[in-house]
């Protein structure tokens, strides 16, 4: 029987399925461990099922001991974890693919709609118990059939969400460091661009890229600048992807027309001058969320631990051993 420890809160089933064969401890406090505390409890563990709040490094791994066999984190993104620290030390570091990637593409999506169509403004409007009524040029927002959406990053997310644009009627074009499938291509009409040609064409631009040292503020003032004054930037992949005090800036000067962001540079915080603009739609990370998809994604990453506890090959590894 070997030792577990789950850094977060996950759903019930996944805890179950870990408790079947292996002793098990976790978190369960309604904040995020804090750092001392997660050092302590990893002490001497098996496996780690971390959440994307707790970074896994070097110090970690080496307090944790060389019993350590896999990091199974809950999520597709793992800039959280070292991975290269991870293989140094002959430990698996697994993530969560494929199982979010409709939820996500949803809330892209929905933040394209909300500051398109000002949804939120509209809402905070209403809520504020101010008058209204309905007038030929009250709350304009921009139309979407016939407008081109620039995604940035065309995994199974990105061809996610360009698939729900599609049945919008939007033009799709992306920059991608592979080309897609020629069925792809064809199902979706998407045309590959550089980027250069992607900021000055899209009416929208979607994020769908991993983080890390190649996209950080991939997004920055001279990429803002680059694109249309009528266009909108939307970001559900990471915050540090884009410079969030260099997207503040141009939504004020406007030099883009709006922003839709669920992710941030340094969550929980968001760039204080984003607080006081109407042209952005700010929701906190919720990407994956709902309950099916936290299920599948914690069962995913239970199934990992196992796989490797037991000696088989993870079902979604990030590292070789
Ligand atoms: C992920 O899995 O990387 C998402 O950001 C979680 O919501």
């Amino acid at each position: 029987m070997s030792r577990i420890f789950v850094t977060g809160r996950v759903p019930e089933v996944a805890l179950e399925k870990l408790r079947a064969a292996h002793e098990v401890d976790a978190w369960t406090g309604p904040e995020s461990i804090s750092r001392e505390e997660l050092l302590t409890r990893v002490a001497g563990a098996d496996a780690v099922v971390s959440l994307l709040t707790e970074r896994i490094d070097a110090e970690l791994l080496d307090v944790a001991g060389p019993q350590l066999k896999v990091i199974a984190n809950v999520a597709v993104g793992y800039d959280n974890i070292d991975v290269p620290a991870c293989t140094d030390r002959g430990v698996i570091a697994t993530n969560t693919p494929g199982v979010l990637t409709e939820a996500t593409a949803d809330i892209a999506l929905g933040l394209i709609l909300s500051v398109t169509r000002r949804l939120g403004e509209g809402e905070r409007l209403i809520r504020s118990g101010q008058p209204w009524k309905w007038g030929m040029f009250f709350l304009l927002g921009s139309s979407l059939h016939g407008k081109t959406l620039g995604i940035i990053g065309m995994g199974s997310i990105g061809q996610a969400t360009a698939r729900r644009a599609k049945a919008f009627g939007m033009e799709i074009v992306y920059q991608s460091r592979s080309a897609l499938a020629a069925e792809v291509v064809a199902e979706l009409g998407a045309r590959r661009v550089d980027l250069d040609e992607l900021l000055a064409t899209s009416d929208v631009i979607s994020l769908h890229c991993p983080y890390g040292p190649a996209t950080h503020h991939l997004i920055g003032a001279e990429q803002l600048a680059a694109m249309k004054n009528s266009a909108y930037l939307i970001n559900t992949a990471r915050g540090p992807i884009i410079d969030e005090a260099a997207v503040a800036t141009a939504l004020q000067e406007g030099h883009i027309a709006g922003a839709g962001l669920d992710v941030f540079e340094n969550e929980p915080d968001v760039h204080l001058r984003l607080l006081e603009l109407d042209n952005v739609a700010l929701v906190p990370h919720l990407g994956s969320a709902t309950i099916e998809t936290r299920t599948a994604m914690a069962t995913l990453a239970a199934d990992n631990a196992l796989a490797v506890l037991g000696n088989e090959p993870p079902l979604t590894p990030i590292n070789a051993r």
